[in-house]
């Protein structure tokens, strides 16, 4: 039996009328995401556990405009915004890095401070790009639960994009504590991990 095969959920009367209009968007480890009219994306997860752990991260998130609108949930689904615009990672693959999206990773990182985030970090994957180059983040994961003191995935990813130089450049003209504690943590991560 593959994968797919068990994916099979049931779902209440309301959300197959609202699958019936909708169109496939992508898939992940966790559910598929489908488009609904309005801008409005839904999700529907394999567990309800994950769901309901992800919910639980965008009402805490819910003032923040890095995340998106949170309409409607389930057990087994959540209806929010549409992300529109391109992945980053593949954004920057095609066209490089600039100053304007560095500073916006970087508030960002601040802005989940802000938000009382143990894990100050997220994946190049998970982050979407629009044209006036702010970001969203699509699928926040372990938020709260996994204390992670700078963003070694998000730097890893611009690291293996050939950006990472470029970005933390911008990082030391805008706060130079900021940028010591990450490019001493990050070398220290590459050094470990060389062999
Ligand atoms: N808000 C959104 N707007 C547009 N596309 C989305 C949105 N959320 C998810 N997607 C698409 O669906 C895929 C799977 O969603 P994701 O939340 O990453 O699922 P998982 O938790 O399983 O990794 C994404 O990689 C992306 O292609
Ligand atoms: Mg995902």
């Amino acid at each position: 039996m593959n994968e797919k095969s068990d994916y099979y959920i049931q779902l209440n009367s309301k959300v197959e009328k609202m699958l019936r209009t909708s169109e496939f968007l992508g898939s992940g480890h966790n559910g598929i995401v489908y488009s609904l009219p309005n801008q409005r994306v839904i999700k529907i997860f394999k567990n309800k556990r994950i769901c309901s752990k992800e919910y639980d991260i965008f009402m805490k998130t819910r003032r923040s405009k890095f995340f998106p609108k949170v309409y409607e949930h389930g057990d087994y689904y959540i209806v929010r915004d549409y992300a529109s615009g391109e992945r980053l990672d593949k954004y920057i693959k095609k066209h490089g890095i600039n100053k304007e999206i560095s500073h916006n990773i970087i508030r960002l990182i601040e802005e989940f401070k802000k938000l009382n985030f143990k894990r100050l970090d997220i994946r190049c994957k998970d982050l979407y790009l629009k044209e006036d180059f702010s970001i969203t983040v699509i699928d926040p994961k372990n938020n709260y639960s996994k204390k992670v003191i700078y963003p070694r995935h998000l730097m890893k990813g611009l690291n293996n994009l050939g950006v990472l130089d470029e970005f933390l450049s911008t990082v030391s003209d805008e706060n130079s504590k900021i940028y010591e504690l990450w490019n001493f943590n990050f070398k220290q991560y590459l050094e470990k991990n060389i062999k």
